[in-house]
């Protein structure tokens, strides 16, 4: 399981040229996920979740690029190689799972046209071979019998069924590293948790590692080893998952925290955290989160660097909180 590469993103920023000037909606985002890990990036709607995974896959759109920063794969820098190159990694050494499976699905074509495809385009293997291929990764995601399904067409499959299928297909070519942009989210909380269960397994089983996108800290809390929080383009907590959940020291992360809904009080009226996340081209100066901030200062002005709560856990805030958070509900 070890000859899978390990991700490591430094200082990676992403810019938009837009009529009014540069926005930069990345900011030196750096992280890095060991093969077999899985890492929750977790944030509000418009903090950059998506972009940090467009941006790793070479998938951004005009105006949008990567204008610095390295996105190391084992010990190929992917900024630096040809589109050619990319192309042979993605979908290979690194695949994304969208939150509409119909991103990966072609309405018109099999499951087995789509399936054998993807392995075709980056592997020669013969046709029997590809066909159990594709028959273990529908089983892997727990499809049953899956010969049959192999011959539907993507209407045919429910809404988690599809999901399923798209991840299989992300499975096919056992990458290094999958994305999955918040692909549980439409889908009810009972296959959601299903779902979560077999990429928690695969990943074990393959050393596939997994950058697991979601606005909803809940969702990860038990499953992702760790967690990168962002605000507003910034990376502003991250660390083992046990220790941001327990002692989260970044006013936003606690903010996340406690806004989740507690099995033991349903019925409870939520915490929301004031106010609204900024837009990207027009930042709060220092720290984007300081206007919203129960904390705020004039220190918090000036843009925060990273201080290490301990060797592995860091934050970008000027006034942590210290101690473990006590939820009073
Ligand atoms: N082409 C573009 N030009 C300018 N800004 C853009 C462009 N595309 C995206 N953005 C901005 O980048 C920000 C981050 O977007 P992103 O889609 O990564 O957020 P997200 O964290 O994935 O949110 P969500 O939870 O809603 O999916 C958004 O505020 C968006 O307005
Ligand atoms: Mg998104």
């Amino acid at each position: 399981m070890n000859a899978h590469a390990h991700l490591r993103v430094e200082n990676l920023v992403t810019e938009f040229v837009t009529r009014h000037g540069v926005v930069r909606a990345l900011d030196e985002i750096s992280f890095e996920l060991h093969p077999g890990q899985i890492m929750g990036l977790v944030g509000e709607s418009g903090s950059g979740k998506s972009l940090t995974g467009f941006s790793i896959m070479g998938l951004l759109d005009p105006p949008g690029r990567v204008s610095s920063g390295r996105i190391m794969l084992g010990n190929k820098d992917l900024r630096l190689i040809n589109a050619e190159q990319l192309r042979q990694i993605r979908g290979n050494r690194m695949a994304m799972i969208f939150q509409d499976p119909m991103m990966t699905l072609n309405p018109v074509m099999k499951i087995s046209v789509q399936m054998i495809e993807t392995i075709r385009a980056h592997r020669q293997i013969s046709n029997t071979q590809a066909i159990d291929e594709c028959l273990q990764a529908l089983k892997m995601v727990g499809i049953a019998s899956p010969e049959e399904r192999l011959n539907a067409y993507p209407h045919q499959f429910s809404g988690g069924m599809r999901q399923r299928v798209a991840i299989a297909i992300a499975l096919l070519n056992k990458p290094d590293v999958i994305i999955a942009d918040e692909p549980t989210t439409a889908l009810d909380v009972t296959i959601q948790g299903q779902i979560l269960g077999v990429i928690q397994n695969i990943c074990r089983q393959t050393g596939t590692s997994v950058i697991w996108i979601t606005h909803d800290l809940s969702v990860v809390s038990g499953l992702a080893d760790q967690i990168s929080v962002m605000y507003a383009g910034r990376i502003v907590e991250q660390g083992p998952s046990a220790s941001v959940l327990s002692q989260p020291a970044h006013p936003y992360t606690r903010g996340l925290i406690r806004s989740v809904p507690s099995v033991n009080h349903p019925h409870e009226r939520l915490y929301q955290i004031p106010g609204t996340a900024p837009s990207l081209a027009l930042l709060p100066m220092g720290c984007a989160f300081n206007p919203r901030c129960e904390r705020s200062s004039l220190e918090c002005l000036k843009k925060p660097d990273f201080t290490d709560l301990s060797p592995t856990h860091k934050l970008r805030c000027v006034h942590p909180y210290l101690e473990p958070l006590e939820l009073t509900r």
